[in-house]
């Protein structure tokens, strides 16, 4: 998959001046999934790529367990594409700043449907307006595809199993809102 001119060189908001790498994203053009998460952590920022970490692990494995989805069926990155320092969550005008990447990767991947993981990727993909544990696991259409948020696999690898299970549900939902 391409990458967008400009975005390796970006310096549209602070986080340019500590990041590593730009984490921009990975996978095949026309995926089944487009997978989005909110930044990059340490690990991607040193590898360049998204979810190569603990959170991945988790996420892939639920993905292929609920969904008999491996990774290389999904098109995977973040809504900001650099790491905020100390994983903060990333403020508005970095999610803002960082508004045009995304948009460029929504006009360039066609993914049959779309998974968000989290509240700032919720909030910014799907309109998530209340936390999520109203807005998780709920079906939207997101440029005319199937979409869905649920919890971020690091939320699950903190709060244990009954995250991890609330998340296998919310993958079911969408899979079968796939037909498959
Ligand atoms: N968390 C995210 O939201 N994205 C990553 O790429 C890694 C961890």
């Amino acid at each position: 998959m391409e990458v967008p001119e400009g975005l390796l060189e970006c310096e549209r908001c602070g986080l340019s001046r500590s990041r590593t790498r730009v984490v921009v994203g990975s996978g095949p053009a026309e995926p089944t999934l487009l997978v989005i998460g909110e930044a990059p952590g340490r690990t991607e920022d040193e590898g360049g790529l998204p979810f190569i970490g603990r959170s991945g692990r988790l996420l892939f494995t639920l993905i292929e367990e609920v969904m008999g989805l491996s990774r290389d069926r999904c098109y995977v990155t973040n809504v900001v594409k650099c790491r905020p320092p100390n994983n903060r969550t990333p403020t508005r005008a970095e999610v803002g700043a960082c508004r045009p990447w995304l948009r460029w990767q929504f006009e360039h991947v066609r993914p049959r449907a779309v998974l968000t993981l989290g509240l700032v990727a919720g909030q910014s993909v799907l309109g998530f307006s209340a936390p999520m544990g109203a807005m998780h696991g709920r079906l939207v259409t997101v440029a005319g595809r199937p979409g869905l948020g649920t919890y971020h696999p690091a939320a699950a690898l903190r709060n244990g199993p009954s995250l991890v299970e609330v998340m296998r549900v919310d993958l079911a939902t969408l899979r079968e809102a796939m037909g498959a």
